[in-house]
């Protein structure tokens, strides 16, 4: 399973970059105004520390506009995916770009059909967000379930079933389980995936029982 960060936060991606796990990143309007930056200068500061996906989402809701927008994003780096919103006008979008074979992530996906009509628009990616599905008591999981099935019917299908709106480790977990290709995680749930108390207890044991040996590998 691929992690993408779902953050604008240049330092966070940075810092987790670093680790070599990170395998491309997620931004929306909401992020890059919580980043403060401008969002053309963080993009593409984004695209040069991540090699994979970098998400970049159109804000125009008319097919034309979101058209040229998603040009100019693609043209900002080679690894720019154009996110749009699952709307008619988004699906012609998608349909437009993926043809002229710029990536693209279509958004703000929270059922079946809108995903297969992504998948038809020739999506790179189809985010479906779970955590919002769960926020207002329903079932974000079995969403991916049903997009992951049926997706693996059509083997012609290519779209990769991106797990987004993800907000803890089970998710994560779940998600895989089920075999999604991607889950963007925000930096604290990345963070997250790597702990457990029984580590961190086991870890003091070893090493104070190493210290009594007096010995040092180096
Ligand atoms: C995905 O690309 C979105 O940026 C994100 O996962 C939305 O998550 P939220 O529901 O926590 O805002």
């Amino acid at each position: 399973m691929k992690f993408f960060v779902d953050s604008a936060d240049i330092k966070e991606i940075r810092d987790l970059a670093e680790t070599g796990l990170v395998d491309g990143v997620t931004t929306n309007p909401s992020l890059v105004a919580k980043s403060g930056r401008k969002f053309l200068d963080v993009v593409k500061e984004i695209c040069q520390v991540v090699p994979g996906p970098v998400s970049a989402e159109v804000t125009a809701t008319d097919f034309p506009t979101m058209l040229k927008e998603g040009q100019k994003l693609a043209g900002l780096a080679p690894n720019i995916a154009v996110k749009v919103p699952l709307t008619w006008d988004g699906l012609k979008t998608c349909r437009a770009l993926s043809s002229a074979d710029a990536k693209v992530n279509v958004t703000l996906c929270f059922s079946a059909p809108q995903a297969l009509l992504a998948a038809k628009a020739g999506a790179t990616f189809i985010s479906p967000f779970v955590g919002r599905h769960d926020d207002i008591g329903q079932d974000g999981m079995a969403l991916i379930a049903d997009i992951v099935a049926i997706y693996r019917n059509y083997p012609a299908l290519t779209t990769e079933v991106l797990v987004a709106s993800v907000r803890h480790p089970i998710h994560v977990v779940q998600a895989a389980k089920l075999g999604a290709h991607v889950c963007t995680l925000p930096p604290n749930v990345l963070r997250q995936l790597a702990n457990h108390p029984l580590t961190d207890k086991g870890l003091d044991a070893f090493l104070a029982d190493w210290k009594k040996t007096g010995q040092s590998i180096l």
